[in-house]
C-alpha cells in the first residue's frame, strides 16, 4: 500500500502540468448592480477594476476576448459622459499605466474574434481585479473598441477560448475552464443578482432532475456561437389562450444562448405571430418601438413558454417578460423611461450578436441554470432554483477526460500529444515508484506510511470532483442523441466510472480513480 499511496501522491504533483490544478477551490463571482466613481450611473454585470478603473461587465458567452470602450467615444460633459458610460457597461480610459499596447501579431490569446471593419481596436494587457474575490490577473488580454455608433461594447469573455478563463486556471485562481452561471434577474420587480461561478456549479441552484445535456456548436446556427439550442415550439399564454409561434409546427429553428443581451431576440416570421397575437402597434399618436406598447395590452403578453427539440422545456413567467418602457436614463441608469407604456422582452431583427438568428438572452438564463464544460465540448441546462433564502452550495468540477492519455485518443478538439506529453511523466513515475517500491521492501522503513485516503482528503477538502454521466435518452429527440453520442463516445467510460465513484458521496473522486488506474502497472 505504501507504494500505491507514493505513486498517487507523485501521480498528484504531476497533475499541475496538465493545465488544470483540482486543488484549486471554483472562483465565485457575483453578477450585480455597480454604482461607478461619479456616484451616478448603475450597471448590472461583473465588477471588475481594469487597470484601476472599475467597470460592470456585461458577459458574453460568445466572445473570446474582453473588450472594452474606450472612453474617447463618449461625450466630455460629464451628464453626457454618465449616459455613454451607462449605455456601454463601463468605458476605459487608455494611460500608460493601466494599458500596455502591443501590436496584434504579437498579442498572446489563442484566438482573435472577428470584428468589423470600421471599428478601432487597441490590442495589450491590463491588470483585473474583481473586487469580492482575491482573483488578480496581471496581464488579461483586452481589446480597447473605438466605435462612436456602437451604443454597448463592454463585456467579459467566457467564450470556448476565452482568454480570461485560461489566465485564471493559470494564475490558480480557478480549478478548471468549467462554467456555472445562475444569471439571476433583472426583472423590474424581482431583480436577482446572479452568480458565476468558474471551475463548478451551485448545486442550490441546479434541478438536477431536469438535466437536458447538449454538444457545442450543436445545431448549425448561422453565426458561431457555441451553445446552440433547437427550438421546436415557442408558445404565449396570455388572456386568449395558448398561441405557437411557430406558423408551421413542424419546424425546427437553431437559436443561441448568450447573456449578452436580456431579451429574446426571435426570428422575422416568429416576432410577426407574436406581434399579431400581442396586437403590437407603431403608433397611436406617439411612437412604439417594437418592444414597447400602450399599457392597456398587459394582458395579452403573458408568459412564454420555450420548447427545444430534446424535450426540455422552460416557462419564462410575466415579470421576467414585461416591464414599463425602460432603458438608459440622462444619469446613466437603466430605469424606467415611461410608466404608461409596457416593454417586452421579446425582439427581432439585429440582435447583440448580429445576424437575424433567435438568441436567448438573459431573460431566458433567468430561469434556466447553464454549465458549460468547453474541455469536452458540452453544456447543459436544468431548471434554476430561484428561491434566494436558500444558501449557496458550490461545488468544484474537475473533468479528467481530456487530460488523460487513456481517453484523450479522438476526444473532439482533444491534443493528440497530450497523451505522450502525460505518457512519458507517468511512466517516469512508474519506475521510480517502483524503485522506492524496492526500497522500502529492502529497508523496512520507520517512518508512519502516509495514508492515501487522508492525503486526498485534505488535498479535496474544498472540491468535490464530479464528471458527469451522458445523459438518459430523451425518447423523442432522434437527432439529439444522435450529436450526443458522437460527442461523449470517447470519454464515456471514463464519465461512467466518475459518477460512479461521484454518486457514492461528496469525498469521492473520479480524477483519483483514473490517476490510480493509469498508474497502475
Ligand atoms: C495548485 O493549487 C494549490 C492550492 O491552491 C497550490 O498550493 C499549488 O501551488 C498549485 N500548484 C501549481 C503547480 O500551481
Ligand atoms: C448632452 O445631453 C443633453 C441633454 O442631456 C443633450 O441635449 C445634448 O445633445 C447632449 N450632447 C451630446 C453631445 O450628446
Ligand atoms: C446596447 O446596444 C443595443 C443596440 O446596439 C441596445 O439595444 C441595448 O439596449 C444597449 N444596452 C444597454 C445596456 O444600453
Ligand atoms: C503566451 O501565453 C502562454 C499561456 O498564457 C504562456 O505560456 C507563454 O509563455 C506566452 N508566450 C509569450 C511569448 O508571452
Ligand atoms: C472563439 O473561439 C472558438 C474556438 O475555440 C471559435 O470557434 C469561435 O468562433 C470564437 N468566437 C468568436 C466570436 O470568434
Ligand atoms: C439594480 O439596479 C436597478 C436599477 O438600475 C434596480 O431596478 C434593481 O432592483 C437593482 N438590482 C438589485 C438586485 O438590487
Ligand atoms: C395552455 O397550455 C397549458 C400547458 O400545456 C395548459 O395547462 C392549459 O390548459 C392551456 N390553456 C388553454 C386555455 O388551452
Ligand atoms: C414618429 O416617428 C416618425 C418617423 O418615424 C416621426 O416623423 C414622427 O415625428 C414621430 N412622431 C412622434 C409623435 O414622435
Ligand atoms: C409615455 O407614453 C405615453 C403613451 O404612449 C405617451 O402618450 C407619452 O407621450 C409618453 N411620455 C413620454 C415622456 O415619452
Ligand atoms: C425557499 O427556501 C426556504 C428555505 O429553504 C423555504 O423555507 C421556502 O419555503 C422556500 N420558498 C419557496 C417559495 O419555495
Amino acid at each position: 500500500m505504501p507504494l500505491f499511496a507514493f505513486t498517487l501522491v507523485l501521480c498528484w504533483f504531476i497533475a499541475p502540468t496538465w493545465a488544470q490544478n483540482c486543488s484549486v477551490p471554483p472562483l465565485t463571482l457575483t453578477i450585480q448592480n455597480t454604482t461607478f466613481s461619479d456616484g451616478i450611473v448603475v450597471n448590472r454585470g461583473i465588477q471588475t477594476l481594469l487597470g484601476g478603473q472599475l467597470l460592470g461587465l456585461r458577459l458574453s458567452l460568445s466572445q473570446n476576448n474582453t473588450r472594452v470602450r474606450n472612453a474617447r467615444d463618449c461625450p466630455e460633459r460629464a451628464a453626457n459622459f454618465s449616459r455613454c458610460q451607462g449605455a456601454s457597461g463601463g468605458v476605459f480610459s487608455i494611460s500608460e499605466d493601466t494599458f500596455t499596447s502591443v501590436p496584434p501579431s504579437r498579442w498572446n490569446v489563442s484566438v482573435v474574434d472577428p470584428h468589423p471593419q470600421d471599428v478601432t481596436i487597441l490590442y495589450g494587457y491590463g491588470a483585473a481585479e474583481f473586487p469580492g474575490t482575491e482573483a488578480m490577473v496581471d496581464a488579461l488580454p483586452v481589446e480597447v473598441w473605438s466605435d462612436t455608433d456602437a451604443q454597448n461594447k463592454s463585456e467579459l469573455a467566457l467564450g470556448p477560448s476565452s482568454s480570461f478563463l485560461s489566465r485564471l486556471v493559470e494564475h490558480s485562481w480557478a480549478p478548471t475552464r468549467n462554467i456555472g452561471l445562475y444569471y439571476g434577474s433583472r426583472s423590474q420587480n424581482q431583480a436577482k443578482d446572479g452568480r458565476l461561478i468558474i471551475g463548478g456549479f451551485d448545486e442550490a441552484r441546479f434541478d438536477a432532475s431536469t438535466e437536458a445535456e447538449f454538444p457545442l456548436f450543436g445545431y448549425g446556427a448561422a453565426i458561431s456561437c457555441p451553445l446552440q439550442v433547437m427550438l421546436a415550439d415557442v408558445i404565449l399564454t396570455n388572456s386568449e389562450g395558448n398561441h405557437s409561434l411557430f406558423r408551421d409546427p413542424d419546424s425546427r429553428v437553431p437559436a443561441c444562448i448568450d447573456t449578452i443581451q436580456n431579451a429574446f431576440t426571435f426570428t422575422k416570421t416568429m416576432y410577426d405571430q407574436w406581434a399579431g397575437l400581442t396586437r403590437h402597434i407603431d403608433f397611436d399618436g406617439s411612437n412604439y418601438t417594437g418592444q414597447t406598447y400602450p399599457a392597456d395590452r398587459e394582458p395579452l403578453l403573458g408568459t412564454l413558454t420555450i420548447k427545444l427539440s430534446n424535450g426540455y422545456t422552460s416557462v419564462i413567467p410575466h415579470f421576467e417578460l414585461v416591464s414599463n418602457e425602460r432603458g438608459t436614463d440622462d444619469q446613466g441608469k437603466y430605469a424606467v423611461l415611461n410608466s404608461s407604456r409596457v416593454m417586452a422582452a421579446i425582439q427581432s431583427g439585429q440582435g447583440d450578436l448580429g445576424n437575424d438568428v433567435p438568441q436567448l438572452g438573459g431573460v431566458f438564463l433567468s430561469q434556466n441554470y447553464l454549465r458549460i464544460d468547453y474541455d469536452q465540448r458540452k453544456f447543459w441546462l436544468a431548471k434554476a432554483v430561484t428561491n434566494t433564502s436558500l444558501p449557496a452550495e458550490i461545488t468544484g468540477v474537475c473533468t479528467s477526460q481530456p487530460t488523460m492519455p487513456v481517453t484523450n485518443e479522438g476526444i473532439p478538439g482533444g491534443n493528440k500529444d497530450l497523451g505522450l506529453k502525460v505518457g512519458l511523466p507517468v511512466a517516469f513515475i512508474i519506475v521510480i515508484a517502483g524503485l522506492f517500491g524496492l526500497w522500502r521492501f529492502k529497508h523496512r522503513s520507520r517512518l508512519p506510511s502516509p495514508s492515501p485516503g487522508g492525503m486526498f482528503t485534505q488535498l479535496h477538502r474544498n472540491i468535490n470532483l464530479r464528471g458527469r454521466p451522458p445523459q438518459a435518452a430523451d425518447p423523442g429527440a432522434r437527432e439529439m442523441i444522435q450529436t450526443h453520442q458522437t460527442a461523449t463516445k470517447p470519454s464515456e467510460s471514463a464519465a461512467a466510472q466518475n459518477t460512479a465513484k461521484a454518486d457514492s458521496g461528496r469525498e469521492s473522486d473520479g480524477y483519483e480513480d483514473a490517476t490510480r488506474r493509469n498508474s497502475l502497472p
